[in-house]
């Protein structure tokens, strides 16, 4: 059994399957002779590699199974180029596939590699960490890291098909596990109280990764990106409340060096923040901000900027600048009016911002 959301955006629409013990590449009715170039890193190889292979092998795919180092730095133009060599060495063709079967990096990687070589070829995201199954491998984002910064090149670019197997949840560090409920809370402020509330009332569950309550959760995350996605692909207009917590988030990160914080953590302490602002510019009540705070820790996710070595605020701001949505240095942040309705494109005065920081950080 498994639930299935459908991404509708024209010609371009896909479904994501969420459940456990999925047939992977269903969309693809012929098999015999379609040639797939797996893409794993190679802590998810390990784990995930040889099963994947067997059960695509096993439908009548030819599959070319590729393992590239674990880690963001991958996320690189030497790597695309790699792949890109193994791509013409394996002889794909335009009937071939691309499945990136890991995490953000890999799927932003694979994906554009699949979005360029031979001007696109398709592409099948299975994500096997929590936040690649709720965010990243939904949407149609693909990215490179250059040195100057995070995702400064990339494509949009739609899978023909998800697969979210709630099995490969069951291997993954409990820290990375936790860094991706940052985006699973980010989805009730934005869009569902109702589904909040859910979450506050699941702690236990989601903890203990509960497979039919993930099922549902992550199903619904799933089911609320798709809606914001088919409203605005490209992101020039509402497609940025995703963004909630991630101003200060994306600084962060860059600030105290990627690699400390999981993007999640980051995340989690950029939704603190953004509650904080929301409250002086946007009047969210103290309750509702008191709750995104209190879900937040209960789960296990930092809230605050930095634990023993204080952050410097101006470092942080400085950061902030180098964020896509600032405009004329001023940056922009989602800010919620109340849970499930959230503004973007917020501009906040700089005594909020410096005051909100110190209240943060205490
Ligand atoms: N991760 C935010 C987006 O896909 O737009």
């Amino acid at each position: 059994m498994a639930t299935t959301i459908d991404v509708k955006l024209g010609e371009r629409s896909y479904p994501i399957h969420v459940g456990r013990g999925l047939t992977l590449a269903h969309v693809l009715e012929s098999k015999a002779g379609i040639r797939i170039l797996m893409i794993s890193d190679s802590n998810v190889d390990a784990l995930h590699g040889e099963a994947c292979q067997k059960q695509l092998a096993g439908q009548g795919f030819e599959v070319l199974r590729i393992v590239i180092p674990a880690g963001e730095s991958t996320k690189s133009l030497h790597w695309v180029d790699f792949l890109y060599g193994k791509a013409a060495e394996a002889g794909l063709d335009r009937s071939s596939v691309i499945l990136a079967l890991g995490g953000g990096m890999t799927g932003d990687l694979a994906g554009f590699v699949a979005a360029t070589y031979l001007r696109g070829i398709r592409f099948i995201q299975v994500p096997t960490s929590l936040l690649a199954m709720v965010d990243s491998s939904v949407g149609g984002k693909t990215g490179l890291n250059l040195t100057q910064g995070k995702n400064l090149v990339g494509a949009f670019y739609q899978p023909i098909e998800v697969d979210a197997d709630l099995d490969l949840l069951k291997t993954l560090p409990s820290r990375e596990y936790v860094s991706g409920l940052a985006e699973v809370v980010k989805y009730g402020v934005i869009w569902d109280a109702a589904f909040f509330h859910l979450l506050e009332k699941e702690v236990g569950g989601l903890l203990s990764r509960d497979s039919v309550l993930l099922e549902k959760v992550v199903a619904r995350c799933c089911e609320i990106k798709a809606e914001v996605v088919a409203m605005d692909e490209r992101e020039i207009g509402p497609r940025a409340i995703l963004n909630f917590g991630h101003t200060l988030g994306h600084a962060i990160e860059k600030v105290d060096g990627y690699g400390r914080w999981f993007h999640g953590e980051a995340v989690a302490i950029g939704m603190a923040y953004a509650a904080r602002l929301s409250m002086t510019v946007k009047g969210f009540s103290a309750v509702e901000a008191d709750a995104v705070v209190g879900l937040l820790g209960k789960l296990g996710l930092p809230v605050r900027p930095a634990s023993g070595d204080k952050l410097d605020w101006m470092a942080v701001r400085e950061a902030m600048m180098s964020d896509k949505k600032t405009l004329n240095k001023r940056p922009r942040f989602v800010l919620a009016r109340k849970l499930g309705a959230v503004m973007t494109g917020c501009e906040v005065d700089e005594s909020v911002l410096v005051e909100a920081w110190h209240v943060c950080s205490k």
